[in-house]
């Protein structure tokens, strides 16, 4: 891999899913504001050729006028950030399960100053992010009784232990620390029932189960095997101990789930042996040796000179069934090799499956697989294998408002031995270096992409990119249109037959040419230098917000953004939290704020269930950025000597009925 490939794929470890001093930027941006007056700045704005006529291809309507454009009849929050959360007046926002609750029925109760791995197992994980509900009876649509699937993304051992840790040292735990923190990680089921109203988690649930960074797992598909997989504890290739970083995820048609590895570059340290095979693999992938914890002191396979090949083991999709706690997770490796935000699927009208799936990096692609196979909906176990056999796609975004997708195959084009590929998982194993060769579009870090099961378009959130068009990043473009980007935008990709008749049938998500428009720039669109675009240049009746991340669709089909400001929170001075957008008519792209998450934390995981009265969020590191003995938030308890505890939040309408 030529130099200049790590220049631009930005492989640091301040990913924004850790606090990072942003102090140089916020010199930058406020030196940049001072000097453009309002009228230079949209001088600018309009000479900028990938910004020129933005405004006027962007559907505007209504931002004007007296009236509310939007189709939502909630009242909008202001956006304050306070220390607890906040929903829509006439809404109810109750916290359905925190850090360190039960899971498991025989989970001890949480006990801050007692904790242990043996307890955290069986107990609800740290920073939830991804949430699946999954109705009871499988195959309903059940939406008072069902499965809550939920992801635990990574662990602030700064704030879970009374050990005088910062962020600075959070690889300083102790192995006991470490152990806590490793079965922190995964994922949790739980079984949830609403009664008379309020939903309650079901005890001692035969679905209950905790997947851990020591849970077995089989990895499938054309990579399994692969010497390059192969370890002292697994001479097989085939099966892990754990999945790592799992942050949003997905369903499938058959009612299984999909969870994300993204960040597990922060698992690993030591570093590889001099001139080893995987040097400029691993330095793609950021995996540098520098941990953000300590478990490779404690764990010899998290050591990347004791056991180089573990890593490649990680930062695969992994489907899981929430049906069977028996059953095996499955990492599938046919769906790449990369920082996956989530998966998101679409079933064609033939019977094949589409997934969708950002690579959340600065300068990183979009991704997805086509299945050659065909759902049986008449046999659930025979769609077991389906994601092993396929093509992968990645995303190449052209200037002409049309996005073609590039096949991933092993002896096409430039994936050749001459390029160091000799299979289909190496293909696999290194899937940005295949990306790069074909000539995919790096994009603004792409979080949720997910379709809108009504209009049967895409939506992609491109959360931030502060190296667009610096000499440390790629240039500015038609799709990434603002140089540093630090608020954000939204892409609404169009495959053909997804073209407004809102029935989402004959849809062509397999098509290899889509059309793409931007649905929104974020950033205030009262600071000309934010360049933020919305339904209008301005938001009379909206709220402004930064750094989407996470997205559902209620039943309507209209868009419910989450948002992930990292340390930029403080600095914009805006609640991370729900933003609820129509996608068509005059209140299209209009984001009004119905949640906001509390202090320092961001929202993830929005889902509803399928009547759409109730939605479940994910209020992710509440007080990141603060320490165990002076958090910035001690919620949802607010007790003295209680750190904040990330937490599932279930939000119904208090006189009933859907969400609107
Ligand atoms: Fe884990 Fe990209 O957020
Ligand atoms: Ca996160
Ligand atoms: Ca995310
Ligand atoms: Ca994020």
């Amino acid at each position: 891999m030529p130099e200049t490939v790590d220049l631009i794929h930005d492989t640091s470890i301040d990913d924004d899913d850790v606090a990072i001093n942003e102090t140089a930027e916020a010199g930058f941006l406020q030196v940049a504001t001072a000097t453009l007056s309002r009228r230079s700045a949209l001088r600018g704005l309009m000479a900028t050729t990938a910004l020129a006529g933005l405004a006027t291809t962007l559907p505007r309507a209504g931002a004007t006028a007296a009236e509310n454009p939007s189709s939502f009849t909630f009242s909008r929050l202001a956006s304050e950030i306070k220390d607890s959360h906040q929903v829509a007046e006439g809404y109810d926002a109750t916290v359905l399960i925190k850090w360190g609750d039960k899971v498991l029925g025989d989970a001890p109760a949480f006990d801050v100053a007692g904790q242990s791995a043996a307890a955290q197992a069986k107990q609800f994980g740290y920073n939830c992010d991804y949430v699946g509900y999954m109705s009871l009876p499988a195959g309903s649509d059940n939406s008072d009784h069902g499965l809550l699937c939920v992801s635990h993304e990574y662990t602030n051992p700064e704030l879970m232990f009374d050990a005088g840790l910062t962020k600075k040292t959070q690889d300083q735990t102790t192995e006991a620390q470490s152990r806590i923190e490793m079965a922190a990680h995964g994922h949790s089921v739980i079984e949830i029932k609403r009664d008379g109203g309020a939903w309650r988690v079901v005890e001692g649930s035969p679905f209950a189960r905790r997947i851990h960074a020591g849970t077995a797992i089989k990895i499938s598909g054309p990579a399994a095997g692969h010497a390059r997989l192969k370890t002292k504890a697994d001479p097989s290739g085939s099966k892990v101990f754990g999945t790592l970083n799992n942050c949003a995820g997905g369903k499938t048609p058959w009612g299984t789930v999909l969870i994300a590895e993204e960040n597990i570059h922060k698992y690993f340290g030591g570093r590889l042996p001099d001139g080893h095979g995987e040097t400029a693999n691993f330095n793609r992938f950021g995996l540098k040796g520098k941990s953000s914890y300590g478990w490779h002191k404690y764990e010899a396979r998290f050591d990347m000179g004791q056991e180089p090949n573990e890593a490649n083991r990680f930062g695969w999709m992994v489907e899981f069934d929430p049906y069977d706690p028996d059953a095996a997770p499955v990492k599938r490796t046919s769906l790449g090799r990369f920082k996956h935000e989530g998966a998101t699927t679409a079933l064609l009208d033939d019977g094949r499956v589409v997934v969708y799936s950002g690579d959340d990096q600065r300068g990183e692609y979009l991704y997805k697989f086509i299945t050659n196979g065909h759902v049986d909906p008449n046999d659930r176990a025979a769609n077991g294998d389906l994601l092993d056999d396929g093509t992968l796609f990645v995303a190449k975004f052209n200037a002409d408002k049309t996005l073609t997708w590039l096949p991933l195959v092993w002896g096409a084009g430039p994936l050749t031995p001459a390029n160091g590929f000799n299979s289909q998982g190496d293909v696999l194993i290194e899937t940005r270096k295949a990306a790069d060769l074909m000539g995919a579009t790096p994009m603004d870090r792409p979080e949720d992409v997910e379709p809108n099961p009504l209009n049967g378009r895409v939506y992609m959130m491109l959360t931030n990119n502060k190296n667009r068009g610096t000499d440390k990043g790629d240039p500015v473009d038609a799709v990434n249109p603002r140089a540093k980007n630090p608020y954000g935008h939204i892409v609404e990709m169009i495959p053909p037959g997804a073209e407004g008749d809102g029935k989402n049938t004959g849809v062509r998500h397999d098509a290899l040419t889509f059309r793409w428009e931007f649905f929104l720039l974020a950033g205030n669109p009262d600071d000309p230098s934010h360049q933020a675009v919305y339904n209008g240049m301005t938001l009379t009746h909206g709220n402004w917000l930064a750094a989407p991340d996470n997205m559902a669709f209620d039943p309507q089909g209209r868009l419910w953004i989450s948002t992930d400001q990292g340390s930029k929170q403080k600095k914009n001075n805006i609640p991370d939290g729900m933003y609820a957008a129509d996608v068509a008519g005059p209140g299209r792209a209009l984001p009004m704020l119905f949640f906001a998450c509390p202090r320092d934390a961001e929202m993830c995981g929005p889902e509803f269930t399928p009547n759409g009265e109730t939605l479940f969020v994910a209020v992710q590191h509440p007080g990141e950025g603060s320490t165990f003995a002076d958090p910035t938030t001690r919620w949802p308890d607010f007790k003295d000597g209680l750190p904040p505890r990330p937490s599932i939040v279930a939000i119904t309408k208090t006189s009933g009925g859907p969400i609107s």
